[in-house]
């Protein structure tokens, strides 16, 4: 029987009052601070979308300037960081090694606990959540390159925050129209409202514990194949379905075996995300100009989108951000277990910004239960239990 006391997954609570974002999960809209999702990809960079996260407020040209300059200025890490992650297994995930190297930050860059000064302090804060989102490129860059036994690259200061990720991964000049694409695809990722890990970010920070420890737990969440670590296991799928013409019967047995389709439904959208219909048509137009490798995954998620939206379209079920996210860094040449990293660096700006949000009118979370163990109990001792 159902309990209507306890709402699993915590469907339709409220946890929060939050003006970051805003999700109409009918009508499939996304916006940042009232500006739509649409409008940010046409006209914004993920520097202002950060920004605009953070303060509200589109910013001024010098704001933005200051913001960009200090990015640029924050993306080296100490020394030590790099010693840590030398000792890593070069096997291991980079979303283990990011969250790893994150939580590190609160040792080498020390901020134990905010007092109630620091809480207050905007710009302090600001500091803080604005060197947290530079850093996190060359950690996952640094880790690129020292997995394959390379020297990590050097932060550009020249190049803007997609391009200089896509330089540090690959020591390359990065082709501008694909930099361009990265910093599509990080301003559709920077922020999704009160997902899990943007609720591990509220759990967290409302301890008042580091900001560190606050990232930390986010990327942790954001690594489940159940939310950010989708768009690798797209790509897997997409691969072990092999061809165009094997999507159809793939699809009926996953059905049959009742088996999710990665990169397909959310809880909030009932209709199609908008961030897959952005990312979709920018493939298929950059696909058309050359820009794209125009792989035969390409076709195989297209038939996978059609097919699956046939089958499952009905019951609400459409493709999410993470199917169309996978395969365009895939075109691109990006590997596959780099997709969810990429992912937690844009979304860095949406949880510092709901961190610094709490953090003006913070209460730990401390939720309750509904008790379903044994009733009370004599204790047995262990040479009387069998
Ligand atoms: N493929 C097939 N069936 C699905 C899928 C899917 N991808 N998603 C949901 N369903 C079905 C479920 O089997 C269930 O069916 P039932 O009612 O017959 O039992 C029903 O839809 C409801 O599914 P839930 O998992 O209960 O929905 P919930 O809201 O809890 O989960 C989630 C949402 C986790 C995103 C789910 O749709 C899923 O697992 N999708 C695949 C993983 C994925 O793509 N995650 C990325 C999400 S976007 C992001 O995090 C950035």
């Amino acid at each position: 029987m159902a309990d209507t006391n306890v709402a699993p997954g915590l469907e339709g609570v409220a946890a929060t009052h939050s003006s970051i974002s805003h999700i109409d999960g009918a009508a499939g809209l996304l916006s940042y601070r009232g500006y739509a999702i649409d409008d940010l990809v046409a006209h914004s960079s993920f520097e202002e979308v950060a920004l605009l996260l953070l303060d509200g407020a589109l910013p001024d040209d010098a704001d933005l300037k200051a913001f960009d300059e200090g990015l640029r200025s924050h993306r080296q890490v100490k020394y030590n960081v790099r010693e840590i992650m030398k000792f890593m297994p070069v096997t291991g995930h980079p979303m283990d090694m990011l969250h790893c190297a994150v939580a590190s930050l609160g040792m080498f860059y020390p901020q134990q606990e905010l007092s109630d000064a620091e809480r207050e302090n905007t710009p302090h804060l600001d500091a803080m959540a604005m060197r947290i989102i530079a850093r996190m490129p060359t950690i996952v860059a640094m880790w690129e390159q020292m997995r394959f036994g390379n020297d990590p690259i050097v932060p550009r200061t020249d190049l803007n925050h997609a391009a200089n990720f896509l330089y540090m991964i690959s020591g390359k000049e990065p082709n501008p129209a694909l930099a361009k694409i990265l910093d599509t695809c990080l301003i559709l990722h920077a922020e999704h409202t009160i997902n899990a890990s943007t609720f591990a970010v509220l759990v967290t920070g409302s301890t008042l514990t580091n900001p560190y420890h606050v990232i930390g737990s986010a990327i942790g969440t954001l690594a489940g194949p159940l939310h950010g670590g989708a768009n690798q296991k797209v790509v897997e799928m997409l691969e072990e379905i092999g061809s165009v013409a094997k999507v159809g019967a793939y699809l009926d047995a996953k059905m049959a075996n009742k088996e999710k389709i990665w990169g397909f439904g959310h809880r909030v959208y009932k209709t199609r995300d908008p961030r897959a219909a952005i990312l979709k048509e920018m493939m298929e137009k950059l696909a058309s100009n050359g820009h794209l490798r125009h792989s035969q995954l390409f076709e195989i998620a297209i038939e996978v989108e059609k097919q699956a939206t046939d089958r499952l379209g009905p019951k609400g079920i459409h493709a999410n951000v993470d199917f169309y996210s996978g395969v365009l860094y895939h075109e691109m040449g990006i590997k596959a277990d780099l997709f969810t990293p990429i992912f937690a660096m844009a979304r860095s700006a949406g949880w510092l910004a709901h961190w610094r949000e709490q953090l003006a009118d913070n209460r730990i979370f401390r939720p309750t239960q509904v008790y379903n163990g044994a009733s009370p109990r004599a204790y047995v001792a262990l040479d009387k239990r069998n």
